[in-house]
């Protein structure tokens, strides 16, 4: 796909004294900075790697205030009003990001279009129904019921479709808003790894290998926060989803969002290109660190491509991406009540990352700057899960049961069952080792154990990664961290990189 250049970052920070630093420079923390520096504080953007690299890079981008936990489920867990709180900020979401790049020129391929909410087959009709209501209720007023999806879509069943969705192309939109963030006197800092963030009395700080940098305020919008180790991880849990790009012509297929209601359920939408369109479809998610089957869910996807969307050409790019599910369906935006009201947090994307990460400039630029937000207490992080206590209960019972796989023997005795380009957890006494063999044939050891809370990691085929099934730390084979929460690598153990002999040699 084509990419957006993005702006020159500074190897070092020039703001000494900045009013507020922003940790992480994903789509909240780009917005965040963007809309604290228009409005006069001076903002400092920090990132280990450059804007964009994360998550937002590898979003499929829908732009939607139809909240894909469904309105029905929104209102039980969090009212009538709850619903209609939480559309109207995505929708005010949507809007933010078409007046920005209109205001700062920014050429990100923003279009509005329909979303197309297709029935599972085999499901009740009745339940569209009352999604519908559920929608209207939540200020939906325009949603409409149909037979079936425009053609050529083939789908059998019948669908709800809501006006006034949009897609953009998210890294061009990111680096235009750097841009002008960067224009307004904005300072960013990036190959910046931030290992502490922390409050005193007068202020707040992070600090990056021997350097501390003071300011008003922090902003922690790394996808996973780093400064929360514990509560917020307990409310949340980490899922992998799977994106496919094919080739189809253009005008083929009708420009709109596409997603249907089998859990997990496919998203569709088109991307733009000079002389044709990519189709974009994502789904097959699984929670991360307890799948290895990433080729055949790929293959899935194709295969779901091609039943609903016959004219799809070639599959061109394939990938994957970290989704964040809190057990109530809406991000966690707020305070960081573990270090006190100079330290904010972004976190909890559920899969709808573009809008939640602009809410969340949008309301911590407001909580930042003193003034009121009326969606404070909905996205409140140290909000109770007491409506969806089941499921927070489930979930915390399943990281404590991964804490048994500390005493699990390994998944191969021997490092040389272990072919080139593949990982496994071993045994070396009472230490679970993580071993890949690169194609060259070095052997990479490194603990197995997550830096974070102590779980043992799992290999991640599809990315080559390490990945705990925790809180969704990931870690490359050198033992990098790629997610948080984890701040610290894992570190090398029993002679970390050398050669070792493999069974076929
Ligand atoms: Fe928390 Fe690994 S991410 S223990």
């Amino acid at each position: 796909m084509d990419t957006a250049p993005m702006p020159q970052a500074n190897a070092n920070p020039r703001t000494v004294r900045p009013d507020v630093i922003v940790v992480g420079a994903g789509i909240a923390g780009v917005t965040t900075a963007y809309l604290l520096q228009r409005e006069g504080r001076r903002v400092l953007l920090l990132d280990d790697g450059a804007p964009g690299d994360g998550e937002t890079g590898r979003t499929t981008a829908h732009l939607s205030d139809v909240l894909d936990d469904r309105f029905t489920e929104m209102e039980r867990i969090h009212s009538e009003g709850g619903a209609r709180l939480a559309r109207q900020s995505h929708c005010t979401a949507i809007d933010t990001i078409e007046r920005l790049a209109r205001e700062e020129n920014i050429a990100c391929d923003f279009v509005r279009i329909e979303g197309w909410l297709m029935l599972a087959p085999g499901q009740d009709p009745a339940s569209l129904d009352r999604e519908r209501e559920a929608a209207f209720r939540a200020g939906h007023v325009g949603v409409d019921k149909f037979d079936h999806p425009p053609a050529p879509v083939s789908h059998p069943g019948p669908c709800l479709r809501f006006p006034a969705q949009a897609t953009f192309h998210p890294l061009k939109y990111l680096a235009g808003l750097v841009r002008a963030f960067q224009a307004r006197g904005g300072d960013l800092a990036t190959g910046v790894h931030v290992t502490g963030v922390g409050q005193d009395a007068d202020k707040a700080w992070v600090t990056f290998g021997d350097t501390t940098v003071e300011a008003g305020a922090v902003v922690v919008a790394t996808n996973s926060p780093i400064s929360d180790l514990f509560a917020i991880h307990t409310k949340q849990a980490p899922y992998r989803t799977y994106a496919i790009a094919a080739r189809v012509d253009k005008g083929a297929v009708p420009n709109a969002l596409y997603w249907d209601t089998l859990d997990p359920y496919h998203y569709v939408r088109l991307q733009p290109m000079a002389d044709h369109d990519l189709l974009i479809v994502g789904g097959e998610d699984h929670k991360t660190g307890e799948a290895r089957d990433m080729d055949e869910r790929w293959a899935r996807l194709e295969e779901w491509t091609r039943v609903h969307f016959p004219m799809a050409g070639a599959v061109e790019h394939r990938w994957s991406g970290q989704v964040l599910e809190p057990f109530d369906g809406l991000a966690f935006i707020g305070h960081d009540a573990g270090r006190g009201e100079r330290v904010f947090i972004a976190t909890g994307d559920s899969g709808m990352g573009m809008t939640h990460g602009t809410i969340a400039g949008l309301l911590i630029t407001d909580l930042v700057l003193g003034r009121e937000n009326p969606w404070a207490m909905l996205y409140d992080p140290t909000r109770q899960m007491t409506s969806s206590l089941g499921e927070y209960l489930r979930e915390n019972l399943d990281v404590a049961r991964r804490y048994l796989d500390l005493v699990k023997p390994g998944e191969v005795k021997d490092e040389a069952q272990i072919r080139p380009g593949e990982g496994a957890v071993m045994r070396r006494g009472a230490q679970p080792v993580a071993v890949y063999r690169d194609e060259q044939g070095q052997v990479h050891r490194r603990s197995a154990v997550c830096t974070h809370l102590k779980c043992v990691v799992h290999w991640n085929p599809g990315e080559k990664t390490w990945d705990c099934p925790c809180h969704g730390s990931r870690f490359a084979v050198d033992g990098t961290v790629l997610n948080g929460p984890a701040s610290a690598p894992l570190p090398a153990v029993d002679g970390g990189d050398t050669h070792g002999r493999h069974a076929a040699e």
